[in-house]
């Protein structure tokens, strides 16, 4: 399993960077708000020099035609961006026209396995599921994450999975065991 950051610090990045054991970074709007007003593209672009690996940038517009034209500026900032699309009946259209043009997606808030299967399907290069907000609502995060890499091993579907909304270090190391292909560490 693969280590990312779950931040939109590029002080927690280069901190975490130099331990050599971080492989990619997820940002979300929500990270980027605490950076106090720091360009998205700005931020992004600095992350990439710090670690070369895929730093995921998140869609905030909801209609397919939008979430494509958006995900084209997001991908255009860098080689290493992976664009964040949520999966919804918008998210997965657009996650195949976008898939069809080259660009890369982190599908985002997967809460159950027949949205990751879908996202897989359309090409989505990674499947985020949701463990900690499910947990959240008594529900049992780490059950999705099993369910994930089952169907995409099971089927060869190509997309990796990637934990996210890890709470605790617990989660981490049960991401793990789950066969998790990528756990996303909160800064
Ligand atoms: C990562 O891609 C997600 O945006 C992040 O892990 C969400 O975490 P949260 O549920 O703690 O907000």
């Amino acid at each position: 399993m693969q280590l990312f950051l779950d931040t939109a610090s590029i002080d927690e990045v280069r901190a975490a960077a130099k331990y050599g054991v971080i492989s990619g970074v997820t940002t979300n709007p929500s990270l980027l708000a605490k950076e106090g007003g720091v360009s998205y593209k700005q931020r992004i672009i600095e992350i990439a020099d710090v670690i070369d690996g895929p730093i995921s940038a998140e869609c905030v517009t909801r209609t397919a035609d939008d979430l494509v034209a958006e995900a084209r500026v997001l991908a255009s900032w860098h080689p290493n961006v992976v664009v964040k699309i949520p999966i919804d009946e918008q998210g997965l259209e657009a996650i195949y026209r976008c898939t069809r043009e080259g660009i890369r997606i982190n599908t985002t808030l997967i809460f159950s396995p027949n949205q990751a299967l879908l996202a897989a399907l359309a090409g989505a290069s990674f499947l985020s599921p949701f463990v900690g907000r499910i947990d959240d609502i008594s529900g049992d995060g780490m059950e999705l994450i099993q369910q994930c890499v089952q169907i995409v091993e099971t089927h060869n579907l190509g997309a990796r999975v990637l934990a996210a909304s890890l709470r605790h270090p617990l989660h981490v190391a049960q991401a793990a065991m789950a066969g998790a292909h990528i756990a996303t560490i909160p800064g």
